[in-house]
């Protein structure tokens, strides 16, 4: 089968345990990727250093009723990322309303109803947002609640201060003597285990029908897709126009207007899209290359999961080429613990020795590696000269990368203009140093070389819609502030363009400001000409406000201009506008979110706590919205 096991699958966790003999449970809740990761790096960690039988779970695949059950000799995980807002992730929204819930029913009524339930948990988090790690917290608060019982610290990895990696490491080493102890497990020599098994598949060649080179999913191949088009099974859009904005040579910025009237795909206004990447021909060829496999490149592969409880991510008969290009996140700054894990398969024993270093020095491995953001292909070359890297067994790379995770961008146009094509305004440059993280916004995104299925050339990207509440006033002649320098205005074109046609329609439009900024009017001013339409139509109801930052002597920002506008800014705010921020998270809206209480404080005439106040009160109802990333 395309994507392994089909049996009937069990959502009861206990019995699963049972049917599978485990004892450990590693549960994730993961947004971009990285929750999933550190859970299948923790079960792979507990199963080689004490032979814990582990598994990884998606929050999503299973009950919670029936973790009264669960029984006292065995180990529950929470591996918990904390997405935007303080909101549970996707795929842990149903976890999290159960657990936290007023009074969640479990199947049988004993008390407390966790009493036997002994868990460990880590949370994934940014300090640059106001609820900080919240998931984590609140989900081992009411799990003590319940009367289950915590072993260890519940750790907290800080992605604003840009230290996950090190929190989680720091984290996990006093977790594991503890559990250890209290599980009454002996440490062992650790020892590799494949998870997947890889089978040469002779009788097909890439050509082959039934070979997937990237397709998603059985659909996909079949050139059969349908809807609904979700993170499962995205859309292979059409792109009906792609062009550069700036008009600078350095930099790039794309907007790009996305297909969806062969889906039955919608948006609004705000909404975000998903977008899967391709990583670039450069770093695959780089990756097959290190790795001995540049010659079996497209030889065709069978992968199966040794471990009943494990998933092939990706579906199969496939090739190498195609899995290192659509699914591993092989462009993202490698992990000093998988680096760690590879030690034993290095080509020479000088890299044997400087493998087993830097996976052991965190300030020997960030000085070579992880300063210079290397990807893990970059690591393997640096360390090991001109010798492929041939003995590891390619089932370590499948467990020990990310699957390519989607981007997601804030969609630039507005649904009641183009109901039928989104765009998106995007920094999208495959050629750029690698970033910190595959970050979910700002990527190496390379939507080039992406070949939807076997019948169409053109090009495409796979897409699904994830909807916000970043959202428009629903009466538009309500007054909207915004400000969005960068790539942070793209949202608020999509406003501008939106309330434009309301205008163009006799609708009675409310005042609308928009604050841009970005370095010169000449280079990176997104939209330049476009504004002037959208004025043509709304009149003096709207404005654009500029900050030019590098044309003067002193750096003019959004928030400056801000200031400027103090009196006209709080006449709107008291005729009830809504505000947006969109853009940096980590400087620029927290300053904005300083300056706007500041305003709030002088023009009222009280003190700036009550300034504070009132800016926080407009967030609690939401008049105040943000469209944040860093
Ligand atoms: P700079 O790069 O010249 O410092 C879009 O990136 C615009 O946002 C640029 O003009 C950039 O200016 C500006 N910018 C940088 N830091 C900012 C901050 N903390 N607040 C507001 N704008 C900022």
């Amino acid at each position: 089968a395309a994507n392994g096991n089909k049996a009937a699958k069990t959502r009861n966790i206990v019995e699963k345990m049972d049917e599978t003999g485990k004892n450990c449970v590693v549960f994730y809740g993961s947004q971009t990727g990285t929750a999933e990761d550190y859970a299948s790096r923790l079960a792979k960690e507990g199963k080689s250093r004490f032979g814990l039988e582990t598994m990884v779970a998606d929050l999503e695949d299973y009950e919670y009723e029936n973790l009264d059950t669960f029984p006292e000799d065995k180990v529950a995980v929470f591996v918990l990322a904390t997405y935007g807002e303080g909101e549970p992730t996707d795929n842990a929204v149903d976890f999290y309303e159960f657990i936290t819930g007023d009074e969640p029913t479990f199947s049988e009524s004993s008390e407390p109803p966790l009493g036997n339930l002994k868990f460990v948990a880590f949370g994934l988090g940014n300090n640059t947002y106001e609820h900080y790690n919240s998931m984590v917290r609140n989900v081992t608060k009411a799990l003590e609640k319940l009367g289950a019982t915590k072993i260890g610290a519940a750790g907290e990895g800080d992605d604003g201060a840009g230290t996950m990696e090190e929190d989680f490491l720091a984290w996990k080493d006093p977790m594991w003597t503890d559990l250890a102890e209290k599980m009454g497990l002996e440490e062992r020599e650790a020892v590799y285990e494949p998870v997947f098994g890889i089978t040469e598949k002779e009788e097909f060649t890439k050509d082959s029908p039934e070979v997937y080179l990237g397709e998603p999913n059985k659909m996909h191949l079949e050139g059969t897709s349908k809807g609904p088009y979700n993170a499962h099974n995205p859309y292979i859009a059409p792109i009906a126009e792609s062009r550069e904005i700036f008009t600078v040579k350095d930099r790039n910025c794309l907007h790009l207007e996305i297909d969806i009237s062969g889906s039955n795909l919608s948006y609004q206004t705000g909404d975000h899209i998903a977008v899967w990447p391709t990583n670039a021909g450069k770093e695959v060829d780089r990756f097959l290359a290190v790795t001995g496999l540049l010659p079996k490149r497209d030889a065709v592969i069978g992968v199966k999961a040794l471990d009943p409880t494990a998933k092939v991510p990706f579906p199969t008969p496939t090739t190498y080429d195609a899995i290192v290009r659509y699914h591993m996140e092989i462009c993202a700054p490698v992990s000093r613990q998988f680096v760690a894990t590879l030690a034993p398969f290095a080509p020479t024993e000088a890299a044997k020795a400087e493998m087993a270093k830097l996976g052991s020095d965190k300030d020997y491995f960030h000085e070579k590696i992880s300063n210079k953001y290397f990807n893990i292909a970059q690591t393997l070359e640096v360390v090991g000269g001109s010798e492929p890297w041939s003995a590891i067994p390619f089932s370590a790379f499948i467990e020990g990368l990310t699957k390519v995770q989607p981007r997601y961008y804030s969609i630039s146009s507005s649904s009641l203009v183009q109901k039928n094509k989104i765009s998106i305004t995007a920094v999208v440059d495959p050629k750029a140093k690698a970033t910190r993280r595959p970050s979910p916004r700002s990527s190496r995104l390379d939507i080039r070389h992406y070949r939807p299925t076997k019948q169409v050339r053109r090009v495409h990207v796979p897409v699904h819609v994830r909807h916000s509440n970043f959202k428009l006033p629903s009466d538009p002649s309500k007054p909207i502030i915004m400000i969005g320098p960068g790539t942070g205005v793209a949202p608020f074109r999509g406003f501008v363009q939106e309330r434009a046609q309301q205008a163009k329609n006799g609708e009675d439009v409310g005042k609308t400001l928009l604050f841009f900024g970005c370095r010169k009017q000449s280079e990176d001013f997104l939209y330049s000409e476009e504004w002037k339409d959208y004025k043509e139509a709304l009149g003096d109801k709207f404005e654009l406000i500029t900050a030019f930052s590098r044309e003067g002597p002193k750096k003019v920002y959004v928030q400056h201009r801000l200031e400027e506008y103090a009196k006209e800014v709080n006449e709107l705010l008291q005729q009830k506008a809504y505000f947006y921020v969109c853009g940096d998270a980590a400087n620029m809206a927290r300053e904005v979110n300083i300056v706007l209480a500041k305003i709030i404080a002088e023009q009222r005439g009280v003190p700036e706590a009550k300034g504070e106040e009132v800016v926080k009160a407009m967030r609690s109802s939401s008049q105040y919205q943000e469209d944040v990333w860093s």
